[in-house]
């Protein structure tokens, strides 16, 4: 048995919890949100006014964060509520109901009842699982028996709703400033004070790059392992006009031409098995920013033919798919073969490497811009923070010495590395030779002339092992003879051997 009042008033409160819902969809402002949802309530359960608080953080005391009227205003006598009611409903954890406090024996003694002249009450704990993060507390002081079980229950459920969407604003507020602070930390990575080199043959190169920022052209990246393709890459990207949009990077020598196509391209649910459902292409993904394509000289006729579309007419389509989509991406492309030779012996499509090479940037290798070591030394050393708890700040200047003999193979990269290897073997904070690794020790002297046939690994082998034998296998005498530490002798010795050459005692 139900009266037609109950049921219209059931109806009133789903469909204010309906509306509600629209608003925290709807509604992108935070503050505003709360007001408008305030509102909502108080016309719902025809209180006179509403509260809503919370924690800012899980330790601290709740503050009120909206306070409204019937008139839909602003209040300001957040002070003037029961005190007796949030803390019973924190205690507990569950609603409270009164439908008159000043004759309530629960409320017998409360101060603010009497002072405010307070008469129905409901309030509910916001909860998130279940942790109380805020109360929504609804009162009328002229008049009692105002609130209903019904109200209870629907302010039970608008907890619950308001609950999430609170959390998930303030999850989106935090990620928000996360994403920004990290923003500004690649973009300062990338910043052109932390790519080191002044030789002229660098310097050359920079000023390439500054001069293609500012436009979408293609870019061709050519230079030896570890000199730094990736960062001007990252460079060209984070200084330009696309800084606010992606910069996706995919290495493509030593893959299946398959996974690359798919990797890059995407693919229809269905179209070969193995395809559960629709891929997004990294192309696709990197639309309106830049993608990098690492070892580009290594990719398969058929993706040749589709990057050239890509290029061209900034068209693509999905493996599987027979309509194209348009992708507005910036390519930069880096290789560490000669790519003009790869045309030359018909490995790569002539029209796709003009396309790619509009500009092309030559990175110098290290052992070309000697002068640079110290430079990039240091710049490796200030930015170590291991270097920084041991308090490291230079090189004997036998060290240094040996670090500009050496002659590189891996770059950059490789000096980076031996910089991080000499910080944690360093005993005192100074970097001496000995804490250099075996390579560098072994190239103190100018690298001999080429040997054609013999590689340095191999000229270096047959050095050692000659002035051991020179030295009647005296190890001592003989690091002395090869200007090296017995400890680093020893090093290239165990190498030796792990190599299978039968060592003399
Ligand atoms: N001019 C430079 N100044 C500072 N660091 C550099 C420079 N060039 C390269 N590096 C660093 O050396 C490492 C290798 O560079 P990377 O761009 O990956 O080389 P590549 O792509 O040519 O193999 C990276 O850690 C990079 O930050
Ligand atoms: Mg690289």
């Amino acid at each position: 048995m139900t009266d037609p009042e109950t049921k219209n008033a059931d109806r009133k409160e789903i469909l204010a919890l309906y509306d509600i819902s629209q608003i925290i969809n709807s509604i992108p402002d935070f503050e505003e949100l709360l007001s408008k949802v305030m509102d909502l309530v108080i016309s719902t359960t025809r209180a006179e006014r509403g509260f809503l608080m919370l924690r800012d953080f899980p330790q601290e005391e709740m503050s009120v964060k909206v306070a409204r009227n019937l008139e839909q205003q602003d209040i300001d006598n957040s002070g003037e509520i029961s005190q007796t009611t949030l803390n019973q409903v924190m205690e507990t954890g569950e609603p409270l109901l009164t439908s008159d406090a000043k004759t309530d024996p629960r409320f017998t003694g409360s101060e603010s009842v009497m002072l405010y002249n307070i008469r129905s009450v409901l309030c509910t704990p916001l909860k998130k699982q279940n942790q109380i993060i805020g109360l929504i507390y609804i009162d009328c002081l002229t008049t009692s028996n105002v609130f209903t079980e019904d109200d209870r229950a629907f302010l039970a459920a608008f907890a619950n709703m308001a609950a999430i969407s609170i959390e998930n604003a303030r999850l989106q507020a935090r990620l928000q400033q996360e994403n920004l602070i990290l923003k500004k930390e690649i973009r300062h990575q990338y910043q052109f004070d932390n790519i080191i080199g002044r030789s002229a043959k660098f310097m050359a190169a920079l000023s390439l790059v500054e001069r293609v920022l500012d436009s979408s052209v293609p870019v061709l990246i050519q230079g030896e392992s570890g000199t730094g393709k990736e960062l001007i890459a990252r460079a060209i990207h984070y200084n330009g006009p696309r800084r606010e949009a992606m910069f996706l990077a995919q290495y493509c020598g030593a893959l299946p031409e398959t996974l690359l196509e798919s990797e890059l391209f995407g693919y229809k649910k269905g179209s070969f098995t193995g395809a559960t459902a629709n891929k997004i292409g990294l192309f696709e993904e990197a639309d309106k920013g830049t993608f990098f394509l690492d070892e580009i000289g290594d990719i398969s006729p058929t993706i040749q033919a589709k990057l050239l579309r890509v290029l061209q007419d900034g068209e693509m389509r999905r493996i599987g798919e027979n309509k194209s989509i348009k992708v507005d991406i910036r390519i930069i492309s880096a290789t560490n073969k000669n790519l003009k030779q790869e045309v030359a012996e018909g490995r790569f499509r002539e029209d796709l490497y003009y396309r790619l090479n509009v500009v092309t940037i030559d990175l110098p290798p290290l052992r070309d811009r000697r002068d640079d070591i110290p430079l990039l030394v240091r710049h490796f050393l200030d930015h170590s923070p291991q270097a920084a708890a041991k308090k490291i700040r230079e090189l004997t200047r036998e060290a240094q010495e040996a670090m500009s003999a050496y002659h590189w193979p891996g770059n950059i990269r490789e000096l980076e590395n031996v910089i991080s290897y000499a910080i944690v073997m360093a005993k005192g904070n100074i970097i001496g030779i000995d804490d250099l690794p075996g390579p560098v020790l072994s190239h103190k002297t100018e690298a001999p002339p080429l040997i054609p046939g013999k590689s340095m690994h191999q000229m270096e082998l047959d050095y050692i092992l000659s002035t051991l034998k020179a030295c009647q296998g005296d190890r001592k005498r003989t690091a002395s003879q090869l200007g090296i530490s017995l400890r680093t002798l020893q090093y290239k010795l165990k190498e030796l051997k792990q190599e299978g050459h039968a060592l003399e005692k």
